[in-house]
């Protein structure tokens, strides 16, 4: 661990600043709790810069996350800006800041929570649901070259090179053997050339990693298959799009899109961290909306980058008891606030027994 462990908080737009206050709330009580210093740095992305530079990725924010030791981001976008052609959005900040950062294999977990009827799926349909999408992030459709809109027509390019596909699926083979050793690559090779590429690559790199089982199962019958078997999954590896659209899909099995963390990373740091969810515009200036996403993705920060797992396996536990406790946000079905729950959560990481808690609670919420 550095003597100082650098951070960039980009807040971003609608529930983004609502749930990073609560999740920088965490983090520093893990470095009161544990005697380390996080410095934090914020800085402007995607709505909220346009607004006040014009540019939804200003070179001061990219200058600070490149001389950071991890990012952590809230979300982008919002109605205001929907009228804006893609390349104007500030959807566009947050997908700059991947490329540029080359931050190419996005992981987002996906667990049951350790409460009963949070799930819509009965309970023995989401019980040890315990997987991972590892999301090829600075690629594919959401990059290909050419991409225009004329009157007549609008064209977006999908296409993928080996060696694209070869890194990310390497993370996800090195993550599965420390998981359940069986990796699900997500494709549409029936119809995709792009996809049949994808399956080719990553039989290749499979072969590096004999301990580790893998399966190819196309895209609509995953989809199919994480409402029904959820608990039948351990690495989901696929690409841009597919990740993005089956990770929301997680959200829902495990009962909220706002509990699900996530990690960006690529070959060197920064890596980002931000919740799976977006800036949830129907919600925005409540103080209902969840920040468990973001504290989640907290932890992730804390084991990933700077090697803090048992400061992290504190901070899950804090959110499974805070959950426990019943204090939940309204889309777990609860009434409590956001500034409630984080707050909960920094108390019992202030308040935390020096050992290291029980195994269960750790296990109960990933980071
Ligand atoms: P969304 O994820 O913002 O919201 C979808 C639904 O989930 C909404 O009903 C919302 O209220 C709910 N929800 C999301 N996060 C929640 C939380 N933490 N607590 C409680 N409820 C939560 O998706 P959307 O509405 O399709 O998109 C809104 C805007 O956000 C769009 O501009 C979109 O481009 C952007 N977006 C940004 C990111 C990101 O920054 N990473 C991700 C997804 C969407
Ligand atoms: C996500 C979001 C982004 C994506 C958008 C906001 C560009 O939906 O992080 O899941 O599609 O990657
Ligand atoms: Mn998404």
């Amino acid at each position: 661990m550095p003597p100082e462990c650098r951070v960039a908080i980009l807040p971003g737009d609608g529930i983004g600043p609502e749930v990073l206050r609560e999740a920088t709330g965490v983090l520093l009580a893990v470095g009161r709790r544990f005697g380390i210093r996080f410095v934090l740095t914020e800085a402007l992305i995607g709505g909220a810069a346009i607004e006040a530079t014009g540019l939804f990725l200003p070179p001061d924010t990219l200058t600070l996350c490149r001389t950071s030791d991890a990012v952590l981001l809230g979300a982008v976008g919002g109605p205001q800006w929907d009228d804006l052609p893609p390349q104007l959005r500030p959807e566009r900040g947050l997908l700059d800041l991947r490329q540029h950062l080359k931050v190419f294999a996005n992981l987002r977990p996906a667990r049951a929570l350790p409460l009963a009827d949070v799930s819509p799926l009965r309970p023995e349909r989401i019980a040890g649901t315990d997987l991972l999408i590892v999301r090829e992030l600075t690629g594919g459709i959401y990059f290909g070259e050419p991409r225009y809109r004329s009157r007549r027509e609008a064209v977006d390019t999908l296409r993928y090179g080996r060696e694209e596909i070869a890194r990310v699926a390497r993370v996800a083979f090195t993550l599965a053997r420390t998981r359940r050793r069986r990796v699900t690559s997500v494709d549409k090779a029936n119809v995709l050339a792009s996809s049949q590429l994808w399956r080719e690559v990553v039989e290749e790199e499979a072969r590096r990693f004999p301990d580790v089982a893998l399966e190819h199962m196309l895209v609509d019958t995953c989809a199919m298959r994480l409402v029904r078997e959820p608990a039948a999954f351990d690495v989901i590896l696929t690409e841009n799009l597919f990740g993005d659209i089956l990770s929301d899909l997680a959200g829902g099995v495990v009962g909220s899109i706002g509990v699900l963390p996530s990690a960006s990373l690529g070959a060197e740091p920064p890596t980002v961290y931000e919740p799976v969810h977006g800036a949830a515009p129907d919600i925005v200036g409540r103080g209902i909306a969840n920040p468990l996403g973001a504290i989640l993705s907290v932890a992730m920060m804390l084991r990933h980058s700077f090697g803090l797992a048992r400061e992290a396996m504190t901070v899950e536990e804090a959110v499974a008891r805070a959950l426990q406790r019943g204090l939940r946000t309204p889309d777990l079905g609860g009434r409590a606030g956001t500034a409630e729950v984080g707050g909960a959560v920094a108390t019992a990481i202030i308040d935390a027994e020096g050992s290291v808690p029980p195994a269960r609670a750790g296990a109960a919420l990933d980071g």
